[in-house]
């Protein structure tokens, strides 16, 4: 069997001919297909707007710097992500402040958060960074009304979740980044994501001042619109209005994105497919003490189980060549942000979570033989 990655790319000869075209094309970037890339997205997501940049860190980078957040901004977030999601801040000089994760959904615990917000003056936190960790579409409506109690804004982190929905109070499908309660939300098009540019990330919002501002930080905080010109020397003129940065994506990169967006539902039916079998395999399993099981609006991005023994698991798996990986080492035991005084024992759910969490292999062309042997790998470990 050759080895099976946790998660990978699915690129057609469809993907490589869009990009041939490109490559023969007048514009590498800064061309047609950057425009045409956010239009289909963001009618794929449902919002108004969509300014496609370099990464989803990036996106991270730039919603936070639109809505202003400031040196000694304090804004909350989940530790169980990856290091982007609090890391945006910190470009920013803002503070994080993590809130544990509630142990069923793995994604942050709304109520920890409320607790939050009601032990300090109101103001005292500007924002939330929740995750749809995984794939889990967090129930953005709760966020917000949440959000809204305490003037915070909210950046919803839906680098797992592209085509993720929650029902909101009226059972209506919310799909992720779809503008109506987070003021942004950001995605990735890392190889592992459900879209593949190589890198790439989106922003989605309907707000349409921060979608302005967030074209002009995107390229340096230029601006040729002669609406937004302070002075207008003529066509070639161009202002630089405040200090953005090059952001931008390929058109290369775009083409392959929006290739790969004609495909993003057959992707999320096959991931569905591969929770269902995972979901079937485990019920009733002594030695899975939690499993990302099978939820509706959920986009799959990872599966998770958790386990006893799971560094032994890991090491016999990996042994099978099967490349299981851990997501994540909890981000207020990262080095750098134990500097600010977090410390084991501050996020117990988190914490726990971590010691027993196990990311099996999901993506859409993981085959069904493929599939069976990791599970009869876990299953002979254990019996
Ligand atoms: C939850 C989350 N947020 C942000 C990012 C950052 O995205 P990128 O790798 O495209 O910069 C990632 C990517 O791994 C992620 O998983």
């Amino acid at each position: 069997m050759k080895p099976i990655p946790y998660g990978r790319q699915n690129i057609t000869q469809t993907d490589i001919d869009a990009v041939v075209e490109v490559l023969k094309s007048d514009y590498l970037t800064q061309g047609p297909s950057i425009e045409q890339f956010e239009i289909n997205f963001a009618n794929y997501i449902g919002a108004k707007y969509a300014v496609v940049v370099s990464n989803g860190t990036a996106a991270l980078h730039l919603a936070a710097l639109s809505l202003n957040v400031k040196e000694g901004d304090k804004v909350i977030t989940t530790p169980i992500t990856f290091v982007a999601s609090a890391n945006c801040v910190r470009y920013c000089g803002g503070e994080v402040v993590f809130a544990d994760i509630d142990p069923k959904t793995y994604c942050l615990d709304l109520k920890k958060v409320e607790e939050l917000l009601k032990s300090a003056p109101k103001g005292t936190y500007k924002g939330i960074i929740p995750v749809d960790f995984a794939g889990f579409a967090v129930d953005m409506e709760a966020f917000r009304n949440l959000a809204d109690k305490y003037n915070c804004w909210i950046i919803e982190d839906a680098c797992h979740a592209p085509g993720g929905f929650f029902n909101d109070s009226q059972s209506t499908n919310q799909k992720c980044g779809n503008g109506i309660f987070a003021e942004m939300t950001v995605f990735s098009f890392h190889p592992v994501k459900h879209i593949a540019c190589g890198e790439g990330g989106m922003i989605t919002t309907n707000n349409e001042k921060l979608y302005k501002k967030l074209l002009q930080l995107r390229t340096h905080g230029i601006t040729k619109d002669p609406d937004l010109l302070i002075k207008n020397h003529g066509g070639w003129y161009y202002e630089m209005q405040e200090l953005g940065y090059n952001y931008r994506l390929t058109d290369i990169q775009a083409a392959l994105g929006m290739s790969q967006l004609q495909r993003a539902d057959e992707g999320l039916k096959r991931r569905k497919e591969i929770a269902e079998t995972y979901s079937k395999a485990f019920k009733n399993k002594p030695f899975i003490k939690g499993q990302s099981g099978l939820i509706e609006g959920h986009a799959y991005h990872l599966y998770i189980i958790e386990v006893e023994n799971r560094k032994e698991l890991y090491e016999h798996l990996r042994a099978n060549n099967i490349y299981v990986q851990i997501h994540y080492y909890p981000v207020h035991l990262m080095p750098y942000y134990k500097q600010f005084g977090w410390k084991n024992g501050n996020m117990p759910n988190s914490e726990k979570y971590y010691d027993n969490c196990i990311s099996l292999p999901m993506y859409p062309t993981l085959t069904q033989e493929e599939q069976e042997f990791v599970i009869q790998k876990i299953n002979q470990f254990y019996e």
